[in-house]
């Protein structure tokens, strides 16, 4: 099933806000919805050399021009394709803004072709959103696995769940009500020829935090 642009055919971040989420015994939640129908075919066929990548800290309402920038830098073709993608990433952004009930989001676009966050882990954040685009999904483990995950990494064998493409997958970390934090990593991709474009939200990480690229840091490289 498909969606028309804009129209997205499941809530993309739960109900109740931020406060029904982090009250939850839940560690994560996955939004999963249909794609902008113009994004699936027009993702598969751009060259990796054209995806956009880049990050910045701002209002939801500065996303569509962030992006062009993204874009102009990466020299991505202006067409339907690419209208729909910056689309999706504004309604991603504003939503994820409208649940933590923030002004600022941290937005991170990446182009992942390695193995950099392939260990089972949990975020130091109070809670992030990832959204792939491109390639395989983050993994999770189930809450009651997690622990083992952590432990075990590669020997780990495990209930894995990939997310869907362009699910909207919000994770608990560290720093949340409870320390309920989700256990996840990076699907494997290196020396595969897989290409992810992976959408990252966070809440504006403190000074101290901004450059960080472990998956552990607050302002981390998406899972
Ligand atoms: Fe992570």
């Amino acid at each position: 099933m498909t969606a028309p642009v804009g129209e997205l055919s499941a809530p993309l971040f739960p109900a109740g806000g931020w406060e029904g989420f982090s009250a939850s015994m839940a560690a994560h939640a996955v939004s999963r919805r249909a794609a902008p129908v113009e994004l699936p075919a027009w993702l598969d066929g751009l060259p990796p050399s054209l995806l956009p990548h880049g990050r910045a800290i701002i209002g939801p309402s500065d996303v569509p021009g962030f992006l062009d920038a993204l874009f102009t830098a990466a020299g991505t073709p202006d067409d339907a394709g690419r209208a729909a993608l910056r689309r999706d990433i504004y309604e991603v952004a504003s939503g994820f803004a409208r649940f933590l009930g923030i002004s600022r989001v941290h937005i991170r676009l990446d182009k992942v072709t390695d193995d950099a966050c392939w260990r089972f882990h949990r975020d130091n954040v109070r809670v992030r959103a990832l959204c792939t685009y491109l390639g395989p999904g983050t993994q999770y483990a189930p809450d009651c696995w997690g622990p083992r995950a952590v432990a075990e990494q590669r020997d780990y064998d495990g209930l894995v769940c990939s997310a869907p493409r362009f699910a909207v997958v919000l994770l608990k970390g560290w720093k949340s009500p409870g320390h309920r934090a989700a256990v996840h990593r990076s699907p494997p991709v290196e020396g595969t020829g897989a290409v992810r474009l992976v959408l990252c939200l966070n809440e504006p990480p403190d000074a101290a935090d901004w450059g960080g690229s472990c998956c552990d840091g607050a302002g981390s490289a998406p899972a």
